[in-house]
């Protein structure tokens, strides 16, 4: 309401002041301007009131008698906080991810602070420390409260208060050497644009403070900036070079290790199997492993000195739990885990992992068997159906070699015992191309050269597949991937202290009661070889650096299916560290240089990992892998014998049927059979006496006599001839 009064007598001092210069010409309407940053509390309020105000003095004809007040409002698109989204934007343009707030502990204060709080988390930064100092602090309270947040680990302060209040906390903080190199002090917008002007500042505070406080860099307009979507990438916030505390260029890193002068504990699993990994001398102490060699590596290649110890955690025995491990980063009994921790969703709620620096999936091993040991091993390159239709063939190529060559080969001529033998000794002996049995027909011969090139694919592709048969080895076990493992009853064996326990219970819903857990490489043999009927395991779930290491030891397991999760071993730390972030660009730096190869080659031997064929079927040959050779075949045959039929046809109706010609005018069925008989029995005579008889027909016809008719008789010569 007082806000309201206010507004009123500024109008009514406003118009008074319009109206007085002329006050004989009285307008009928007086226009006013107002800009607000409608957007913020205080423009928002201002807006009802204004229009409130005007409202009051329109309808009060006393006030302005009768002149109508106009009032434009204007939004400046001011957010109110301009100040503090530039800073969180400098913030994020220099990389730093934690800062120290410092602020007067009145509304003003903590709104601010809040404010540049949802700044900071849009950009996924944070405020690690808020410094508050009460309002009217002395002195010494002030002090005792920039020393405690000197304790922290940020070393970017945002020191947000009024100009009296800011230039004591800073002329404290020059006094504490909070000031000097490594420190970066940013001051909120109308703070530091006081500093660029005040003429009451001491000029030697001044100077530094315009040095120190690194506002006023960018070189474009806070407005245009500020229209723009936040983004470091944003060409228009590039920045000029800062000369920072210290004069240097180089970028204060932002941060350092809470400053109590004590060394990292960094917990490392005390494991019992696979000790490549990370072992820890029982009696020096002495800690060593794949991944222990690659942190050591990752923390050379630091900018700053860390100072650490490993503090093993494990009773010895067996191999610890990995989530009680990590959970003693949140417990704060440890400020990192190092070790062969997988990346799992879990542990990524509640700490921070650097990038993995090996990948890790889980994956199933099982056992396996040569299949050599079966004596019917020869039978299956080829599936049941490839062997009826490869068989089908033979038959059909022979009878079809048979037709073709029974009326010019003798050796498919004789009793019709003699010739069923002839077309099956025939055919399948083609299989090693040992058929004795000329082809003389061209016909005959155009299949079979068809027919051999077919056999010779099949017996080469038979070979192929019988060797990969009898020299790779095949799963003794039903399991053959995750599914089947799941829809089995049968125990699975997982590695003490891992993840893999959880997973198969929560994710995968396998119930606990089958799952047994193996602690060594030698368990791992044991459960296997036992097998599930005899209180082993049918399967173990494991991560694959751990499978592979066991299977370069032992040849008689193999994994099974493809690795069902993707996964990698990283470093623990906690929420929001600092370390984790350049400890990741480290590990990208050796695996990019080769030294984490060079670590894994000292560590892991390649073993022979090499999965085998977990399905006999993918071995086998189908009918359809060799269905164009059977279709090319089947034409070939299908073309030879129509060819035969109409040249036999042909023969027949010129040489035979014409000679008979008067007895088939009688149109019976009778005389139907007996042409189908004739045509027949025209087939199966040899060629060569359809040559005799017809040349003795024309030297009867010649002689002016008539044809003998048809009479052929079957004979047992040798005598061949080529006729087609
Ligand atoms: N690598 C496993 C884990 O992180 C331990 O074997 O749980």
């Amino acid at each position: 309401m007082k806000f309201m009064l206010h507004i009123l007598g500024i109008f009514c001092c406003l118009c008074s002041c319009a109206l007085g210069q002329n006050i004989s010409v009285r307008p009928n309407v007086v226009n006013i301007g107002a800009l607000f940053a409608l957007n913020s509390t205080i423009g928002r309020a201002a807006k009802v009131a204004i229009a409130a105000a005007v409202n009051d003095i329109n309808n009060d004809s006393s006030i302005l008698a009768g002149t109508k007040l106009v009032v434009q409002m204007q939004d400046t698109n001011c957010s109110g906080f301009l100040g503090i989204v530039q800073v969180a934007d400098l913030v994020e343009y220099y990389g730093w991810k934690l800062v120290t707030a410092v602020f007067i502990d009145d509304d003003y204060g903590r709104n601010g602070i809040a404010a540049l709080g949802d700044e900071l988390a849009k950009r996924k930064l944070k405020i690690l420390y808020k410094a508050a100092i009460k309002p009217g602090a002395k002195k010494s309270e002030m002090a005792a409260v920039l020393v405690k947040a000197t304790m922290m680990e940020s070393r970017v302060f945002v020191l947000h208060a009024n100009v009296d209040s800011g230039i004591a906390v800073f002329s404290l903080a020059y006094n504490l050497s909070m000031t000097s190199g490594g420190y970066v002090w940013i001051a909120t917008d109308w703070l530091s644009s006081y500093l660029d002007s005040s003429p009451r500042l001491d000029m030697g505070l001044m100077s530094i403070m315009q040095g120190v406080l690194t506002l006023r860099l960018s070189i474009v307009a806070p407005e245009a900036l500020n229209r723009k979507p936040s983004s470091p990438s944003n060409a228009n916030k590039k920045l000029y070079t800062a000369i920072w505390p210290g004069e240097t260029t180089t970028r204060p890193r932002g941060w350092v290790f809470p400053n109590n002068g004590n060394d990292l504990r960094i917990g490392i699993p005390n494991r019992v199997s696979y000790r490549q990994f990370v072992s820890v001398d029982p009696q020096t102490g002495v800690v060593t492993g794949f991944c222990i060699d690659v942190f050591v590596a990752a923390m050379n290649l630091l900018q700053y000195p860390v100072p650490y110890t490993f503090v093993p955690f494990g009773t010895g025995r067996e191999n610890p739990s990995y989530t009680e491990l990590i959970d003693k980063i949140l417990t704060n009994e440890f400020d990192a885990v190092v070790g062969d921790i997988a990346i799992v969703t879990n542990r990524t709620k509640v700490v921070d992992f650097t990038q993995p620096y090996i990948g890790s999936g889980l994956v199933i091993l099982t056992s396996v068997k040569k299949q050599s040991s079966i004596g019917w091993a020869f039978l299956q390159p080829f599936t049941i159906k490839m062997w009826c239709v490869t068989g089908m063939f033979f038959l059909i190529i022979g009878t079809v070699v048979w037709m073709l060559e029974h009326r010019v080969n003798d050796d498919f001529r004789g009793p019709p015992v003699k010739q069923a033998i002839t077309v099956f000794w025939f055919s399948f002996s083609t299989l090693f191309f040992a058929h004795r049995e000329d082809t003389r027909s061209t016909l005959g011969r155009f299949v079979i050269i068809i027919w051999l090139f077919v056999v010779l694919i099949i017996q080469s592709s038979y070979t192929a597949s019988l060797t990969s048969i009898l020299t790779v080895q095949h799963l003794s076990s039903p399991i053959k991937g995750i599914d089947s493992l799941i829809a089995s009853d049968e125990p699975i064996g997982f590695q003490v202290g891992s993840f893999a326990e959880s997973y198969l219970v929560n994710e995968l819903g396998v119930s606990p009661s089958r799952l047994k857990s193996l602690g060594t490489p030698d368990q791992y043999k044991e459960a296997l070889d036992l097998g599930p009927k005899q209180g082993g395991v049918a399967a173990i779930v494991d991560e694959r650096p751990y499978i592979e290491l066991f299977l370069s030891e032992h040849d008689k397991f193999a994994i099974v299916g493809s690795e069902f999760t993707k996964s990698g071993w990283g470093f623990a730390f906690p929420r929001d560290s600092p370390l984790a972030v350049d400890l990741s660009t480290a590990i990208l730096t050796l695996s990019e240089n080769g030294d984490l190869q060079r670590i894994t080659d000292k560590w892991l031997t390649s073993g022979s990992s090499a999965s085998p064929s977990d399905d006999l079927d993918a071995d086998r040959l189908h009918v359809h892998n060799f269905a164009a050779l059977f279709i090319i075949c089947g034409l070939a045959c299908i073309v030879a014998l129509a060819i035969h039929a109409g040249i036999l046809y042909r023969q027949y109706t010129l040489h035979v049927a014409a000679a008979s010609g008067p007895l088939s005018a009688a149109g019976s069925s009778r005389s139907h059979r007996s042409s189908l008989r004739s045509f027949l029995s025209f087939a199966d005579h040899r060629e060569v006496e359809f040559h005799k008889s017809a040349n003795k027909d024309h030297a009867a016809i010649a002689a002016g006599g008539s044809s003998s008719g048809v009479s052929f008789t079957s004979s047992n010569s040798t005598n061949t001839s080529m006729s087609r």
